[in-house]
């Protein structure tokens, strides 16, 4: 008991002492050559861009202790204007649990609403309302554990139908939690569920179209940013290269089978972006693959959610050109978007629209939306959701932002639905146009 308790304490005690030192800063290159150099530093001083600059936008980069005089150094003598986001990383994270703690104290609940959207949740809470929503909607909700994670955790997902997939209705697809750290993305998905089933507004969803909800792509890293390192990005495989003991875990959006390791990625697996040691090395992003190809022939629309940036993205990710569903996924886009800033509050900022590339202004290859647009999802778009907090005050978004980040969300996934669900049915009633060209 004893030792539980020294141990116990020792945990709490050193939550986030692995950001001891640790720094970010806004950077604002104001030309290209200033913003090709800062990039090409990248591997150099380890940076980790937790929000990307481009040309007079800034960005915000994580600088660890060892490289910090470097990057002064280096920012100094190009001339790039920079300054100081958080002084300290580690208290900033230690902030960001007070904020946390305070709301779980204000906002008190009965067990069977255990997942509330007041508040960011264990992955034990998460599993166990999918376990109950499954329960007790055994008419419309299948809990589908397609594998274990590296880890040996359960990856879970619902199927939400009126008849167990049987009609041909059109699938909508929303996965999240990939990237650990982004814990703003599942409560979107589980709220999706909680719209579905529990609160009913829009009997339609479900009249017209099926679901499925996979809150936790990556449960290894989401529980590992719970527990240990807040800002963990990637899975926990170990058993990718010879180094990958001491640096675990592959980047899920750089691992599907598409153009795979070939821009924005990396061969090393201490990086954040690294690739893993084939196209679908990982049993998390083979799951989401698994479910892709079930459904492909009635999948109108897949979304993975990410954060942050306030964005909706659509291929191509690797090389910023367009794809011939671009005039779809852009008009489809831009409707989503609108009805979430119309949902949103005044001081978030405005959802921007497009290539995910040319918005971010970095490509990337093996994204979960590339791939599933590659092989035949017309509709695939990356969600990166409104967090983070442009002002300087933290790396998550405060918990009290959390229920309207997932309403406004919603909003724009049923819009989304409902223009997917138009377009799918056009396209089987359509005459094939490529059997009237004359070219
Ligand atoms: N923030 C995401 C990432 O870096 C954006 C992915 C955009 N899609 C793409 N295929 N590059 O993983
Ligand atoms: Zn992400």
């Amino acid at each position: 008991m004893k030792v539980l308790l020294v141990f116990l304490f020792a945990s709490v005690y050193a939550k986030h002492e692995l950001y001891e030192g640790w720094k970010s800063f806004y950077v604002k290159p104001s030309t290209d050559v200033q913003l090709k150099s800062l990039r090409n530093l990248n591997p150099e001083l380890d940076l980790d861009f937790i929000s990307y600059p481009t040309v007079d936008r800034e960005g915000v980069v994580v600088v660890k202790p060892p490289f910090q005089d470097d990057f002064l150094k280096f920012m100094a003598e190009e001339n790039i204007e920079y300054w100081v986001h958080a002084e300290d990383v580690k208290a900033q994270l230690d902030q960001d649990d007070q904020l946390i703690e305070a709301q779980r104290k204000a906002t008190r609940f009965s067990r069977s609403e255990r997942v509330t959207y007041e508040n960011y949740q264990p992955l034990e809470v998460i599993y166990e309302y999918m376990d109950t929503v499954a329960r007790k909607y055994s008419q419309t909700v299948t809990l589908v554990t397609p594998a274990n994670s590296f880890e040996g955790r359960p990856i879970k997902y619902l199927k939400i139908s009126k008849d167990n997939f049987k009609s041909g209705k059109p699938v909508i697809f929303l996965d999240a939690g990939l990237h650990a750290r982004e814990w703003i993305t599942i409560p979107t998905v589980t709220y999706a569920i909680h719209k579905l089933v529990e609160n009913v507004t829009e009997p339609d969803l479900l009249d017209k179209f099926d679901w499925i909800l996979f809150p936790v792509v990556n449960p290894d890293g989401y529980k590992y940013s719970y527990d240990v390192a807040r800002l963990w990005r990637k899975t926990r495989s170990t058993d990718q290269h010879s180094l990958s003991a001491m640096c675990p875990g592959v980047d899920g959006n750089r691992n599907y089978d598409f153009f795979w390791n070939t821009v924005g990625t990396s061969s090393n697996p201490c990086s954040d972006q690294y690739a893993g040691g084939r196209p679908f090395s990982e049993v998390e992003t083979r799951a989401v693959d698994g479910i892709l190809k079930e459904h492909l022939n009635k999948l109108a629309m897949y979304i993975t959610m990410h954060s942050f940036g306030s964005m909706i993205l659509y291929s191509w990710g690797h090389d910023g050109t367009l794809s011939e569903h671009a005039f779809d996924l852009h008009t489809v886009g831009v409707k989503m978007a609108d009805v979430i800033v119309k949902s949103s509050l005044s001081h978030f900022p405005r959802y921007i629209v497009g290539n995910s590339a040319l918005v971010l202004n970095y490509r990337a290859s093996g994204g979960s939306e590339d791939y599933a647009h590659s092989i035949g999802v017309k509709l695939a778009y990356t969600f990166e959701l409104p967090g983070f907090g442009r002002g300087g005050n933290g790396f998550i978004l405060n918990p009290r932002y959390i229920k309207q980040v997932s309403a406004e969300t919603w909003a724009g996934v049923v819009i989304g639905a409902r223009e997917a669900g138009k377009l799918f049915n056009a396209r089987s009633t359509q005459p094939n146009f490529d059997n009237t060209r004359q070219d």
